[in-house]
């Protein structure tokens, strides 16, 4: 079987034994893994760390918050996403049994995304719609197969960072989202299981786990003040909105 995990960077700040130690059973017991992970909480630790303010956008009408990648943001993104790639590759080459191999999306062009050219956000400041430039982020639009089932059938386990390629020649490196990747590797592979591992029990609304949605039910619950982003808003690591 094939089986696809997202690991959140909620199960990565708390700590990924479990997960080390589960992969090598997997692989002796005949199935195949492809790791994708997140980590932004480690995205604003680094900013932080370098004096650098983490950036926040709201966009209407979900009213979702997300990271606004500047370059600066986009170089720091890099720098921690694949710090972290390489930290779950050397515990899964350590545990034996493993031959992990980590990649970003731009690597052998696994991921390509179209650059989001601009974006409505509401104004911290009046609370009014502006467009701006999209930044450094992307939206996945294809999987390199080809390459993850050489890679498969050689025997490696993949471990992949979310960063795309940008589809535009020269675009460079993007900021993708590790569940979106999940989303695209999932279609281009048609794996048997594709796996989020996380450290709630799912979606919660009133403390209880939502077992079944529809997408238009998905689109609703967005506008739900207890659906919200991971790590910054528990840590009340909101950084400063954007200052246009
Ligand atoms: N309604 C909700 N139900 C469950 N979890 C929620 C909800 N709203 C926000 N969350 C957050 O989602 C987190 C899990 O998401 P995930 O595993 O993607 O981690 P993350 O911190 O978002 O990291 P990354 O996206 O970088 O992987 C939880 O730790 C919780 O803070
Ligand atoms: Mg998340």
């Amino acid at each position: 079987m094939l089986v696809i995990v997202k690991v959140g960077g909620s199960v990565i700040r708390k700590g990924v034994d479990n997960l080390i130690r589960e992969i090598p059973e997997l692989l002796n017991n005949g199935h195949r893994v492809v790791l994708i992970h997140g980590g932004g909480y480690f995205i604003n630790e680094l900013m932080e760390r370098m004096g650098l303010k983490p950036k926040f956008v709201t966009s209407p009408p979900s009213g979702v918050t997300s990271r606004y990648t500047d370059l600066e943001t986009l170089r720091v993104y890099v720098m921690g996403m694949m710090f972290l790639n390489k930290e779950l590759v050397s515990r899964l080459q350590g545990v034996g049994g493993v031959n992990a191999i980590g990649l970003s999306g731009v690597d052998g062009g696994l991921l390509r995304a179209r650059r989001r050219e601009s974006m409505i956000i509401i104004d911290e400041r009046g609370g009014r719609e502006r467009i701006v430039d999209g930044g450094y982020t992307g939206k996945i639009e294809s999987a390199n197969k080809d390459f993850i089932m050489r890679l498969l059938n050689d025997g490696f386990t993949p471990v992949i960072a979310p960063i795309a390629m940008d589809v535009k020649t020269g675009g460079g490196a993007l900021n993708v989202d590790g569940d979106q990747a999940l989303e695209v590797l999932s279609t281009s592979l048609t794996p048997n299981y594709a796996v989020i591992l996380t450290d709630v029990d799912g979606v919660l609304i009133n403390g209880k786990v939502i077992n079944r949605v529809s997408a238009a039910e998905a689109q609703e619950l967005f506008k739900n003040p207890e659906v919200r982003g991971g790590w910054y808003e528990e840590e009340g690591l909101y950084g400063s909105p954007v200052g246009w």
